[in-house]
């Protein structure tokens, strides 16, 4: 089975409007002539979305813009209302955004995310066709005592209940081992092989054996120009969420490019 890769740059919060357009009419001067076989998708903080939704679909942008996708960082699991502070799904939807990123371990931890919380925004955002990064992955304690796969499979369960088939069909799995996550540690192509075959034993299970055949799992944590080839040539692995790589339009570039070789 032939996956299309997916690489997102996830910049956290870095890059405020006028960084936004330094960087995407950097990259889009990059891009051109060129064909790459993956999907290119960009996550700025919300305040950059309506910013990079100009740059990227005005009438003059250009086809290679049209090739780039927006991801939002967050959603709320609401509707609107009294929620201060929180971004709605249909507020996205207004700015072209396509993604939504889910569960990141940085929402886990720092702000307190559990599996219900976020089983609750995977639901809100696919109602309104916005496609969630569903990301899973375990710290390293959990790992030093034997519970990669009691962690992953209460995330994938947890994170999942409730979704059918066709909301599965729309959802990318993003698996971060917490211990790799800007820390320069990647993990090997053996050890995210490893995970990412579990991950998808778990969709054909929850699914069945095409739907997890056809699920993108991406591999986030560490992801550089020196390492991208090595881990997407992994048969199970297909595309990256890229955090640090991706604030420089030519390392992003050198990524995708290099772990869409193969
Ligand atoms: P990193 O971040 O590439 O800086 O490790 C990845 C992420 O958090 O998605």
């Amino acid at each position: 089975m032939k996956r299309k890769p997916i690489f997102a740059a996830n910049w956290k919060m870095n890059k405020g409007a006028s960084e936004t357009e330094d960087f995407v009419k950097s990259l889009l001067s990059k891009l051109q002539g060129k064909d790459i076989p993956a999907d290119i998708v960009i996550s700025p903080p919300f305040i950059s979305l309506p910013k990079l939704a100009d740059l990227l679909h005005n009438a003059n942008a250009g086809q290679n813009a049209h090739a780039i996708q927006i991801a939002a960082q967050n959603c709320s699991q609401h509707d609107s209302g009294a929620f201060t502070g929180e971004v709605s799904v249909m507020m996205l939807r207004e700015f072209y955004v396509h993604y939504v990123i889910l569960g990141h371990s940085e929402r886990r931890s720092i702000f307190g995310e559990t599996d219900e919380v976020i089983n609750a925004k995977m639901k809100k955002a696919l109602e309104t066709n916005l496609k969630p990064i569903f990301c899973i992955g375990e710290t390293l304690e959990e790992r030093e005592a034997g519970k990669l796969e009691s962690v992953l499979r209460t995330q994938v369960t947890e994170g999942l209940k409730g979704l059918s088939n066709s909301d599965m069909s729309e959802t990318v799995i993003a698996y971060e081992p917490v211990w790799a996550i800007g820390t320069g540690v990647t993990a090997s192509s053996d050890q995210a092989q490893e995970a990412h075959a579990f991950v998808r034993s778990l969709i054909e299970e929850l699914y069945g054996s095409e739907i997890a055949s056809k699920v993108r799992i991406q591999y986030g944590g560490s992801v550089k120009p020196g390492n991208a080839a090595e881990l997407m040539a992994c048969p199970d692995i297909d595309g990256a969420l890229i955090g640090g790589a991706s604030l420089e339009p030519q390392s992003f570039l050198e990524v995708i490019q290099n772990g869409s070789e193969g």
